[in-house]
């Protein structure tokens, strides 16, 4: 050997070393067969992600194929479960391993509604968005663009190709304990808001998904609970969120739900799967199971369901010999294999794998916060005693853990508080219900470090500020009357695998802002809460925001809508009725049932309803009228109305024109900024169908965001989507827009739709 070439020899052999070391160290997503080598024709970035699938899928045995439809964490708990692969998943809820040799890499799902869960195995933070309601309350799709954004960038940041996040089930039920995770109770403001959220996670080249399909709308019995509603009723409300969410997003996967749909389970129901989701949709992604939601091989393969979620028990060996005998023809299995493939090219997890980086926490603070100002809702204002001024001489701060920290939602939606929660929960009392918690119940929640009083003193240096913890009220109500101003926080922990048996705020909070307010009327309460909640107070206080589950940036958002640096313009995606008296089921179905079941084993009511007990009905009677289409059907006045959110300035509506030409309907009008700051405001349009149609009196169709000046004026010109103006015709499986007389109707909030114009449309 040339002595010259010795020294290159030896760099190679170094660097060689070096980098097999590097790909062998576990904690790195290559070591772990996260990232595989390129290998194959399908590797060429310009092919068509079908052909590229196909090719892949050619090379492929049937153990391999077999790999792919199942998750590798093992153990469903059905027989035959627990693949024998050596673990080596990024820690998430998720892991389907790899075929390196075919240059696949591992699919590695992490849980991020709202943020990425689990994070800390691998990192040191994630990002705690505001609730995925909250989000819907911005009306803003740049923002939930920027919402799956960041989810994309911080799962790339921490080893993950796929964010099962994606919650775009609608508020039926406002005592859902996870209505934080989805994006309120019209189908369009849903579909919509969570499209361009899973857009935003997918141009981040991570995996998207969308769930849970179908009907999930309360955590109640949800696994045994059999959901009964009409085709019609639900093509047109929960099925249709999904339909533009999956449209907007081309999101890779769709999570079927536990519950069953008219008598079949989500995860092998033929009509929710193939026939509506895959055929009717077009979706081309792939169908992946709720965690331990698959219960069957044949029917479940045969009925749309291409991968069990997290392990194999009957996508395991159990499908691979019903391929073999035939049962499941080799053709299905196939098609299977080839929605995830072709999915992964698409989105370019094999293209542009993840790498692991530190998550830029400051960035994530940013757009945390800024979505928070965007999503906060005014909902009283009285004697616009909002925004406050810095020279006020005294706060008095009340409850809600508000001197440390902001509420999140819990379950598998749970991102990790950084430095663990800001309020560890204390024993309870003997005797209490563990709803109940030491502290009324307010501590039955993870608390970020996003500290109210601290953003409420920075805002007003010079006023004595001072905090109660608003557990006895009548202390509470001393420091309010001798404050200038009262602020109380009220929360309501909220989690999957439990709704909310009612729509009072838990423990002994409405006594405490009843408490304070006859104190001191100048008292604005602060809702952190997962949805909807009543209020019998609400005569008696000044002001009321709806800040949700605010996020990490949640402290100084409130505090600069309290102090006006931000005008608020959020509006309302959910009905908050006055009493559960006014709902389509003042009780949650199954509730009793699985409140007694659970109180037989000693456990906290209102389970998901495993453990023995016996499958029950959710009958959806209300069918088409959901959330504020229920109470204008009904007559109900709700205490407030899908679509309402106060501004700091006020606005005009004027010069409604709708006109059509076949099924294109175009409504021009103007909004002007009547009062004396800038603000957004945000018009929403609605219409009201030909009576022969059959529908609730009114319906969102489409809204803008128009931002104005102080006295500005804009003209706005939106045309309409026609499959916005249809109905769904069962017996001919088919949208259909039905000929006749409609109205538009435009304002500023569902009850406020001062413009109306007839228009004719089709016939
Ligand atoms: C939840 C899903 C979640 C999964 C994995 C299930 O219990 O319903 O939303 O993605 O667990 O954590």
């Amino acid at each position: 050997m040339p002595r010259h070439k010795l020294p290159r020899l030896f760099l190679v052999t170094a660097i060689a070393t070096v980098l097999l070391a590097v790909l062998a160290t576990p904690g790195s997503p290559q070591g772990r067969g996260a990232n595989a080598l390129p290998a194959g024709s399908w590797m060429d970035k310009n092919m068509p992600p079908d052909q590229r699938a196909d090719l892949v899928m050619a090379k492929m045995t049937l153990d391999q194929k077999i790999q792919l439809v199942h998750g590798g964490t093992g153990g469903s708990g059905a027989p035959g479960g627990g693949a024998a692969q050596p673990n080596r998943s990024n820690g998430g809820a998720g892991w389907i391993p790899g075929i390196p040799e075919l240059g696949i890499p591992d699919i590695n799902m992490a849980d991020s509604a709202v943020g990425v869960t689990r994070g800390a195995a691998r990192s040191r933070y994630s990002t705690l968005l505001p609730s995925s309601l909250g989000l819907a309350a911005t009306w803003d799709l740049n923002a939930a663009h920027l919402y799956g954004s960041v989810i994309g960038r911080e799962l790339r940041d921490q080893g993950y190709n796929m964010s099962i996040g994606g919650g775009v089930d609608i508020t039926r039920e406002p005592r859902n304990g996870r209505n934080f995770e989805y994006a309120g109770e019209d189908p369009i403001l849903a579909g919509k808001t969570v499209g361009q959220l899973m857009k935003g996670v997918q141009d981040q080249h991570i995996m998207g998904d969308l769930k849970h399909y179908a009907l999930n709308d309360q955590e109640t019995g949800r696994n045994i609970g059999n959901v009964i509603l009409d085709t019609r009723s639900m093509r047109e409300t929960d099925l249709l969120a999904f339909e533009i969410a999956c449209r907007e997003s081309q999101a890779a996967g769709v999570m079927c739900s536990y519950n069953k749909v008219n008598g079949d389970y989500a995860c092998e129901n033929d009509y929710l799967l193939n026939q509506v989701l895959k055929k009717s949709f077009g979706f081309q992604g792939w169908v992946l199971s709720d965690w331990g939601g698959t219960h069957s091989t044949v029917k479940a393969a045969l009925n749309g369901l291409d991968q069990e979620m997290p392990g194999s028990g009957f996508f395991g060996d159990a499908l691979k010999k019903a391929v073999e005998s035939g049962e499941v023809p080799m053709a299905r299995l196939d098609d299977m294999v080839h929605r995830i493939l072709r999915s992964m090219f698409a989105v370019g997890v094999i293209d542009y794998p993840p790498a692991q980086q530190v998550v830029d926490v400051f960035r994530g603070l940013e757009d945390s916060q800024h979505i928070a100002e965007e999503s906060i809702v005014v909902l009283k204002n009285a004697n616009k005693q909002l925004p406050l001024n810095a020279t006020v001489k005294s706060i008095a701060v009340i409850g809600g853990h508000s001197d440390v920290g902001v509420p999140s939602g819990g379950g598998s939606a749970q991102v990790n508080a950084p430095g663990g929660n800001a309020v560890p929960p204390q024993p309870r009392p003997a005797g209490a219900s563990p709803a109940a918690g030491a502290r009324g119940g307010t501590e039955n929640s993870v608390y970020f470090p996003s500290s109210p009083l601290k953003a409420i003193r920075a805002k007003a240096p010079n006023a004595k500020v001072e905090y109660n913890e608003g557990t006895d009220p009548a202390t509470a109500a001393g420091l309010a009357k001798t404050s200038e101003i009262a602020i109380v926080f009220v929360v309501q922990p909220m989690s999957e695998g439990r709704d909310s048996a009612t729509l009072s705020l838990p423990g002994n909070q409405d006594e405490l802002v009843s408490a304070v307010a006859a104190a001191n009327p100048r008292t604005i309460v602060v809702l952190e809460t997962g949805g909807p909640v009543s209020m019998p107070w609400i005569n008696n206080v000044g002001a009321v925001l709806a800040a949700w589950f605010p996020g990490i940036g949640g402290a100084p958002a409130m505090a600069n809508i309290i102090f006006g640096q931000v005008n608020p313009s959020a509006k309302l995606p959910v009905t908050f009725a006055k009493t559960e008296k006014d709902l389509p089921h003042p009780e949650i179905p199954g509730m009793t049932q699985t409140a007694q079941a659970a109180a037989a084993r000693g456990a906290a009511a209102g389970g998901g309803g495993r453990g023995g007990m016996p499958p029950f009905d959710i009958p959806y009677t209300e069918g088409l009228k959901v959330g504020y289409k229920w109470f204008e059907a009904e007559n109900k006045q709700p205490l407030f109305p899908f679509g309402f959110g106060l501004s700091y300035t006020t606005y005009a509506y004027a010069n409604l024109k709708a006109s059509a030409s076949d099924k294109d309907v175009t409504v021009t009008f103007s909004v002007k900024n009547t009062g004396n700051r800038a603000g957004v405001e945000i018009a929403q349009v609605y219409v009201s169908l030909p009576a022969s149609a059959g529908e609730p009196p009114k319906r969102l169709v489409a809204w803008e965001r128009v931002e104005l000046a102080a006295g500005e004026t804009k003209p706005v010109s939106l045309k309409l989507d026609s499959r916005f103006l249809s109905i769904f015709n069962a017996d001919k499986d088919a949208w259909e827009l039905v000929p006749g007389d409609y109205k538009v109707l435009v304002g500023g909030s569902s009850q406020d739709t001062l413009l109306s114009q007839p228009v004719k449309i089709g016939g």
